[in-house]
Protein backbone atom coordinates (compact mmCIF):
# COMPACT_ATOMS: atom_id res chain seq x y z
CA UNK A 1 0.00 0.00 0.00
CA UNK A 2 1.25 3.86 -0.90
CA UNK A 3 0.11 6.21 1.51
CA UNK A 4 0.72 9.92 0.27
CA UNK A 5 1.31 12.95 2.54
CA UNK A 6 1.27 16.26 1.06
CA UNK A 7 1.57 19.77 2.35
CA UNK A 8 3.07 23.01 2.85
CA UNK A 9 6.20 23.96 4.91
CA UNK A 10 5.72 23.71 8.28
CA UNK A 11 2.32 21.98 8.43
CA UNK A 12 3.41 19.09 10.53
CA UNK A 13 3.75 16.50 7.97
CA UNK A 14 6.93 15.53 8.59
CA UNK A 15 6.06 14.58 11.91
CA UNK A 16 2.79 12.99 11.03
CA UNK A 17 5.00 10.96 7.76
CA UNK A 18 7.41 9.95 10.08
CA UNK A 19 5.17 9.09 13.39
CA UNK A 20 2.29 7.08 10.46
CA UNK A 21 5.35 5.12 8.65
CA UNK A 22 6.57 3.61 12.55
CA UNK A 23 2.91 3.06 13.77
CA UNK A 24 2.50 0.70 10.21
CA UNK A 25 5.87 -0.89 9.87
CA UNK A 26 5.81 1.01 6.62
CA UNK A 27 8.94 2.39 4.88
CA UNK A 28 8.91 6.47 5.03
CA UNK A 29 9.91 8.68 2.05
CA UNK A 30 11.38 12.24 2.58
CA UNK A 31 10.91 13.60 -1.67
CA UNK A 32 11.60 17.10 0.13
CA UNK A 33 14.82 15.21 1.59
CA UNK A 34 15.73 14.60 -2.18
CA UNK A 35 15.32 18.14 -3.91
CA UNK A 36 16.89 19.65 -0.71
CA UNK A 37 20.03 16.89 -0.93
CA UNK A 38 19.97 17.64 -5.21
CA UNK A 39 19.81 21.64 -4.11
CA UNK A 40 23.23 20.92 -1.19
CA UNK A 41 24.71 19.28 -4.76
CA UNK A 42 24.84 22.15 -6.80
CA UNK A 43 25.05 24.83 -3.84
CA UNK A 44 28.45 23.13 -3.30
CA UNK A 45 29.52 22.88 -6.94
CA UNK A 46 28.73 26.80 -7.68
CA UNK A 47 25.93 25.54 -10.08
CA UNK A 48 23.62 28.30 -11.16
CA UNK A 49 20.45 27.15 -9.89
CA UNK A 50 18.39 28.84 -12.40
CA UNK A 51 20.59 26.44 -15.53
CA UNK A 52 18.31 23.80 -15.70
CA UNK A 53 20.17 21.74 -17.76
CA UNK A 54 23.27 21.93 -15.41
CA UNK A 55 20.88 21.58 -12.05
CA UNK A 56 19.34 18.44 -14.08
CA UNK A 57 22.86 17.22 -14.74
CA UNK A 58 23.76 17.33 -11.30
CA UNK A 59 20.35 15.64 -9.84
CA UNK A 60 21.62 12.73 -12.52
CA UNK A 61 25.01 12.12 -11.00
CA UNK A 62 24.21 12.57 -7.91
CA UNK A 63 23.38 9.61 -5.38
CA UNK A 64 20.19 10.38 -2.82
CA UNK A 65 19.14 7.95 -0.58
CA UNK A 66 15.57 9.90 1.74
CA UNK A 67 14.35 7.04 3.24
CA UNK A 68 13.24 5.74 6.50
CA UNK A 69 14.88 9.14 8.58
CA UNK A 70 17.85 9.93 6.90
CA UNK A 71 19.64 11.38 3.81
CA UNK A 72 22.39 10.31 1.86
CA UNK A 73 24.39 12.40 -1.29
CA UNK A 74 27.04 10.35 -2.87
CA UNK A 75 26.95 8.04 0.63
CA UNK A 76 27.59 11.52 2.77
CA UNK A 77 24.98 11.89 5.54
CA UNK A 78 23.52 15.28 4.93
CA UNK A 79 20.61 14.92 6.62
CA UNK A 80 21.38 18.09 9.24
CA UNK A 81 23.11 20.10 6.21
CA UNK A 82 19.67 19.89 3.60
CA UNK A 83 18.28 21.68 6.99
CA UNK A 84 19.93 24.97 6.37
CA UNK A 85 17.57 28.02 5.46
CA UNK A 86 19.94 28.68 2.12
CA UNK A 87 19.69 25.07 1.12
CA UNK A 88 15.70 25.53 1.77
CA UNK A 89 15.90 28.55 -0.26
CA UNK A 90 17.69 26.61 -2.81
CA UNK A 91 15.57 23.48 -3.17
CA UNK A 92 12.47 25.60 -3.97
CA UNK A 93 14.01 27.02 -7.00
CA UNK A 94 15.57 23.61 -7.77
CA UNK A 95 11.98 22.26 -7.86
CA UNK A 96 10.85 24.27 -9.94
CA UNK A 97 12.41 22.44 -12.59
CA UNK A 98 10.58 20.04 -14.86
CA UNK A 99 13.61 18.16 -15.52
CA UNK A 100 14.74 17.54 -12.00
CA UNK A 101 11.55 16.69 -11.10
CA UNK A 102 10.98 14.40 -14.03
CA UNK A 103 13.94 12.45 -12.93
CA UNK A 104 12.89 12.57 -9.08
CA UNK A 105 9.18 11.09 -9.59
CA UNK A 106 11.02 8.38 -11.84
CA UNK A 107 13.19 7.92 -8.25
CA UNK A 108 10.29 8.09 -6.06
CA UNK A 109 7.92 5.87 -8.69
CA UNK A 110 10.76 3.15 -8.36
CA UNK A 111 10.60 3.26 -4.10
CA UNK A 112 7.15 2.94 -4.21
CA UNK A 113 7.13 -0.76 -6.34
CA UNK A 114 5.94 -3.39 -4.33
CA UNK A 115 6.64 -2.34 -0.86
CA UNK A 116 4.44 -0.71 1.77
CA UNK A 117 5.44 3.23 1.66
CA UNK A 118 4.07 5.90 3.64
CA UNK A 119 5.62 9.07 1.31
CA UNK A 120 5.70 12.71 1.89
CA UNK A 121 6.04 15.89 -0.19
CA UNK A 122 4.08 18.04 -2.28
CA UNK A 123 2.80 16.36 -5.52
CA UNK A 124 3.02 12.45 -3.96
CA UNK A 125 -0.68 12.31 -4.41
CA UNK A 126 -1.35 14.27 -7.59
CA UNK A 127 1.25 13.51 -9.99
CA UNK A 128 3.50 10.78 -8.56
CA UNK A 129 1.02 7.84 -6.95
CA UNK A 130 -2.21 9.27 -8.18
CA UNK A 131 -3.83 5.67 -7.48
CA UNK A 132 -2.39 5.58 -4.51
CA UNK A 133 -4.86 4.06 -1.96
CA UNK A 134 -4.85 6.68 1.04
CA UNK A 135 -3.87 9.98 0.65
CA UNK A 136 -3.58 13.03 3.14
CA UNK A 137 -3.03 16.74 2.67
CA UNK A 138 -1.99 18.11 6.09
CA UNK A 139 -1.96 22.17 6.21
CA UNK A 140 -2.17 24.58 9.41
CA UNK A 141 -2.32 28.43 10.00
CA UNK A 142 0.58 29.98 8.28
CA UNK A 143 1.07 31.58 11.65
CA UNK A 144 1.01 28.48 13.14
CA UNK A 145 3.87 26.77 10.76
CA UNK A 146 5.71 30.20 11.34
CA UNK A 147 6.11 29.71 14.83
CA UNK A 148 6.91 25.55 14.31
CA UNK A 149 9.75 26.47 11.74
CA UNK A 150 11.40 28.96 14.32
CA UNK A 151 11.29 26.46 17.13
CA UNK A 152 13.24 24.09 14.58
CA UNK A 153 15.60 26.63 13.39
CA UNK A 154 15.96 27.63 17.02
CA UNK A 155 16.57 24.27 18.29
CA UNK A 156 19.29 24.26 15.34
CA UNK A 157 20.78 27.24 16.63
CA UNK A 158 20.31 29.46 13.64
CA UNK A 159 19.54 32.85 14.70
CA UNK A 160 16.06 34.21 13.09
CA UNK A 161 12.61 36.34 13.77
CA UNK A 162 9.15 34.81 13.51
CA UNK A 163 8.15 37.00 11.37
CA UNK A 164 11.19 36.58 8.94
CA UNK A 165 10.52 33.09 9.25
CA UNK A 166 6.50 33.88 8.43
CA UNK A 167 8.14 35.38 5.16
CA UNK A 168 10.29 32.91 3.56
CA UNK A 169 7.28 30.58 4.54
CA UNK A 170 4.86 32.66 2.03
CA UNK A 171 7.52 33.38 -0.44
CA UNK A 172 8.21 29.29 -0.64
CA UNK A 173 4.56 28.66 -0.50
CA UNK A 174 3.63 30.77 -2.99
CA UNK A 175 6.44 29.50 -5.56
CA UNK A 176 5.40 25.71 -5.11
CA UNK A 177 1.88 26.73 -5.89
CA UNK A 178 1.97 28.81 -8.55
CA UNK A 179 4.54 27.14 -10.17
CA UNK A 180 3.97 25.21 -13.45
CA UNK A 181 5.25 21.83 -13.43
CA UNK A 182 3.39 19.95 -10.09
CA UNK A 183 2.18 22.64 -8.37
CA UNK A 184 1.79 22.19 -4.72
CA UNK A 185 -2.42 21.23 -4.12
CA UNK A 186 -4.42 18.78 -2.66
CA UNK A 187 -5.68 15.74 -4.56
CA UNK A 188 -9.23 15.45 -5.07
CA UNK A 189 -9.76 12.22 -3.54
CA UNK A 190 -7.21 13.45 -0.49
CA UNK A 191 -8.88 13.85 3.16
CA UNK A 192 -7.30 17.32 4.83
CA UNK A 193 -5.96 17.18 7.92
CA UNK A 194 -5.90 20.95 9.62
CA UNK A 195 -3.07 20.64 12.47
CA UNK A 196 -3.20 24.01 13.90
CA UNK A 197 -4.72 23.08 16.80
CA UNK A 198 -4.48 19.32 17.02
CA UNK A 199 -1.68 17.23 19.07
CA UNK A 200 0.43 15.17 16.89
CA UNK A 201 -1.30 11.81 18.60
CA UNK A 202 -4.51 12.91 17.36
CA UNK A 203 -3.20 13.51 13.78
CA UNK A 204 -1.54 9.96 14.12
CA UNK A 205 -4.61 8.41 15.24
CA UNK A 206 -6.54 9.76 12.64
CA UNK A 207 -4.09 8.42 9.82
CA UNK A 208 -3.51 5.30 11.70
CA UNK A 209 -7.13 4.26 11.63
CA UNK A 210 -7.90 5.47 7.88
CA UNK A 211 -4.93 3.78 6.61
CA UNK A 212 -5.90 0.08 8.39
CA UNK A 213 -9.78 0.40 7.83
CA UNK A 214 -8.34 0.53 3.93
CA UNK A 215 -6.08 -1.97 4.63
CA UNK A 216 -9.09 -4.34 5.51
CA UNK A 217 -11.53 -2.97 2.50
CA UNK A 218 -9.12 -1.52 -0.11
CA UNK A 219 -10.67 1.29 -2.39
CA UNK A 220 -11.42 -0.27 -6.27
CA UNK A 221 -8.40 1.53 -8.51
CA UNK A 222 -8.87 4.76 -10.58
CA UNK A 223 -8.37 4.69 -14.20
O1 LIG B 1 9.23 19.54 2.40
P1 LIG B 1 10.53 20.30 2.26
O2 LIG B 1 10.47 21.65 2.90
O3 LIG B 1 11.70 19.51 2.74
O4 LIG B 1 10.72 20.50 0.67
C1 LIG B 1 11.84 21.18 0.14
C2 LIG B 1 11.43 21.89 -1.16
O5 LIG B 1 11.14 20.93 -2.17
C3 LIG B 1 10.20 22.78 -1.04
O6 LIG B 1 10.46 24.03 -1.69
C4 LIG B 1 9.12 22.06 -1.79
C5 LIG B 1 9.84 21.17 -2.73
N1 LIG B 1 9.19 19.88 -2.90
C6 LIG B 1 8.51 19.65 -4.06
O7 LIG B 1 8.40 20.55 -4.90
N2 LIG B 1 7.94 18.45 -4.31
C7 LIG B 1 8.03 17.46 -3.40
N3 LIG B 1 7.48 16.28 -3.65
C8 LIG B 1 8.72 17.68 -2.19
C9 LIG B 1 9.28 18.92 -1.96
Amino acid sequence: MIVTIDGPAGSGKSSAARGLAKRLGFRLLDTGAMYRAVALACVRQNVDLADESAVTTVARQCQIVAEDGRVLLDGEDVSQTIREPAVSEAASQVASQPEVRQHLVRMQRELGKERNLVTEGRDQGTVVFPDAECKFYVDAHPDERAQRRYQEMLAQGQTISVEETLQQIRERDARDASRVVSPMKKADDAIEVDTSTMPLEAVLDLMERVVRERLNSPAPKSQ
